[in-house]
């Protein structure tokens, strides 16, 4: 097996070898260990819960991470949402395995494949600011974001208390999201 994986014309290690984890996109039987990964952080309030119909509808935009033993520790995605502008989303890490930089590496993933289809800004909503901010992100405003970053949130159970942050990185100034002027 390659020790390379391709994302695209985007390369990265498949495998971290000090953690023993390979990074690879995601395959229809990992729905089930995402549901599960997921579901652990929205019931302590750090994401939104994510149906099976949203995770096999949304399935190409994931990746995962593996552990040796074949258990799903890791899992993020790249969601398109128009031309400028697409979303990190969907990051979780195994609790036993936080704090060892896989939720890096999978963001790290999200923003090659990002560059790689030539997204030029990418952008999380996040109660994990510090996170994001070291990985190059900005907090912004809810002003300075495109209507599209918005589209799930009538769907929302916080969508009358929401206290979710909008973190934006920009790849390619030239073409990135620039709000009109009022
Ligand atoms: C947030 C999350 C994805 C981070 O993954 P992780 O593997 O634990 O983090 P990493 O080890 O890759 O950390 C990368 C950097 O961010 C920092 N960091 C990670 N989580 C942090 C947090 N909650 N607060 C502040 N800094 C944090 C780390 O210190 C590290 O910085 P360093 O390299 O300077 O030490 C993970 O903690 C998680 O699954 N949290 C629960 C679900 C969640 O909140 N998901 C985010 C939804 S947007």
């Amino acid at each position: 097996m390659s020790s390379i994986i391709e994302l695209g014309t985007v390369l990265l290690p498949r495998v971290r070898w000090d953690a023993g984890v390979e990074l690879r996109k995601a395959r229809m039987a990992d729905v089930e260990p995402i549901y599960t990964l997921i579901k652990y952080w929205a019931e302590r309030g750090l994401m939104l819960v994510r149906s099976h119909n949203h995770l096999y509808e949304n399935l190409r935009d994931f990746f995962v991470l593996e552990d040796e033993d074949g258990q799903i520790v890791g899992s993020g995605a790249l969601h398109l949402l128009w031309h400028d502008i697409a979303e990190v989303r969907g990051l979780a890490i195994h609790p036993d395995r936080q704090g060892q930089g896989l939720g890096r590496w999978l963001a790290l993933a999200a923003e090659r494949e990002a560059k790689d289809l030539g997204v030029p800004q990418i952008f999380a909503w996040t109660l994990q600011v510090k996170f994001f901010t070291a990985l190059g992100y900005g907090v912004t405003t809810r002003e300075n974001l495109p209507p599209k970053v918005f589209q799930e949130c009538s769907a929302c159970p916080f969508y009358d208390n929401c206290r979710e942050i909008g973190v934006t990185k920009v790849l390619d100034p030239q073409r990135a999201f620039k709000h009109p002027v009022r």
